[in-house]
Order: structure tokens, then sequence, then C-alpha cells
């Protein structure tokens, strides 16, 4: 099970808060993944990419609740789950029905929090070795690791927007890779190089019935 891309919460019919993923991390991952054999659901907010791979099952969503309502229909037959998508924190209280006009000088959106998909997976873990990405602009390790404990994950793939060419957008990643017990850092490489890396980093932690 991935996710990919972003969410889009909705201001108004016309409006929407997003971010700048493009789905590329995640979808190297599933394509990656179902190269290797495995049956792959990707799961992925608006984007402009197209799957390859007839064998992976797609399934796109708008926004971040739509995404957690998506994730916990697949989670439990999963057996790996990383989750790379940006999902929104936060969402606004009230969609406006109809095209918000622009009469005032200063407009506030007040805004309420969007359920932690990956939190939730944490509790609800089963056997699924379960991955979070982390992506941060200062204290990344410290963040990362933190992320990782509260969420309660099997490990976490740390990207910076402060290394150049990591991150969103671009086709190239520059990652650290975290465990309980373990840290590897890795080079500036292509995506698909890095989704290669994160899954045979993840076979080798897996028992060898899977
Ligand atoms: O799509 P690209 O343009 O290729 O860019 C790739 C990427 C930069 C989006 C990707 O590599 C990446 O870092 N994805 C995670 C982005 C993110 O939202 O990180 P975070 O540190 O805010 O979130 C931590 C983890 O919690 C992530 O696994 C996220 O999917 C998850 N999360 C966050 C909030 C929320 N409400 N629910 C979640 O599940």
């Amino acid at each position: 099970l991935i996710t990919a891309g972003p969410t889009y919460e909705a201001i108004d019919p016309v409006r929407f808060i997003g971010n700048h993923s493009s789905g590329k991390m995640g979808f190297a991952l599933a394509e990656e993944a179902a190269k290797k054999g495995a049956n792959v659901t990707l799961i992925s907010g608006p984007t402009a990419l197209k799957i390859q791979n007839p064998n992976i099952e797609f399934h796109g969503v708008t926004s971040a609740r739509e995404m957690f309502d998506e994730v916990f229909k697949h989670y439990y037959a999963a057996d790996i789950a990383i989750m790379s998508a940006a999902v929104a924190d936060y969402t606004p209280k009230i969609v406006a029905p109809e095209k918000i006009k622009k009469n005032e000088e200063e407009f506030s959106i007040q805004l309420v929090k969007n359920p932690d998909i990956l939190k939730t997976m944490g509790e609800k873990k089963t056997h699924q070795f379960l991955v979070g990405f982390a992506l941060e602009t200062q204290n990344e390790e410290e963040n990362a690791k933190g992320k990782l404990n509260r969420k309660n994950l099997d490990m976490i793939v740390l990207n910076s927007l402060r290394d150049s060419g990591a991150g969103f957008r671009g086709d190239t990643n520059k990652i650290k890779i975290i465990t309980q017990t373990e840290q590897k850092e890795f080079s500036l490489k292509t995506k698909e190089e890095v989704a290669k890396d994160i899954l045979d980093f993840i076979n080798d932690k897996l028992p060898q019935n899977l």
C-alpha cells in the first residue's frame, strides 16, 4: 500500500489549500514495487502522472479525509505500507458553497486539524511493516525520529528541503532512512533509484516468507 501526491482542501468551489507534491516519489515507489512482483495499491492525491504498470491498483482521492477513508479500506490487507503523500495537516472548517467574493481588505479562513492518517495506521498496526516519510526544513533528524516514535513506525524516510535536488516536484531526491536501531544516508539520486533503495532496505528487514 503506497500513498502519493498532495491533498487539496477545498475553500470554495474554485479554490483549495494544497502543496507542491507532484506524486513523483510515490509513483516511483509503486512502479518499482510492482516491478519487484508486489501487488501494489496506490492511493494518490491530484497529480498529472499516469501509472505504467497494469498490475498497480490505483485509487485517486482529493482531500486528506478522502485519503484517510481510502487508506483504511486497504490497510488491513497490506503487508507493507509506505506513506509518501504530502497530506494537509489542516482543512477549512467551513467550505463556502459559492465562490467567495473579494469584498473585504482582509480575509481569514478558520482551519481545523485533519486526521493524521499515518499516526492512526501506527495505532491500528497488526502485522504491517509501516513506513512514513518526513519532509523537513530544520532539525531534520530530531523531527524525523520524533515522527518515527510518535507514529509507531518501523522506519522513516527523511528528505530535507535544505538539500538541493531533494523533495518536491523534481526528478531527484536525497534521503536518509531511520529506524530504531539504524540510520543510512544516501546520495542524490533519481526518484526511481531512491525508490529502489527504499524497497531494498525494507526487503532486508522482512521475514523471508513475504
Ligand atoms: O511528490 P513529489 O513531488 O515527488 O515529492 C515527494 C515528497 C517531498 C512529497 C515526499 O518525498 C515526502 O516527503 N512526503 C511526505 C511529505 C509530508 O507531508 O511529510 P510530513 O513530515 O508533513 O508528514 C510525515 C508523515 O505523516 C508522512 O508520511 C505523511 O504522509 C504523513 N501524514 C501527515 C499528515 C497527516 N495528516 N496524515 C499523514 O498521514
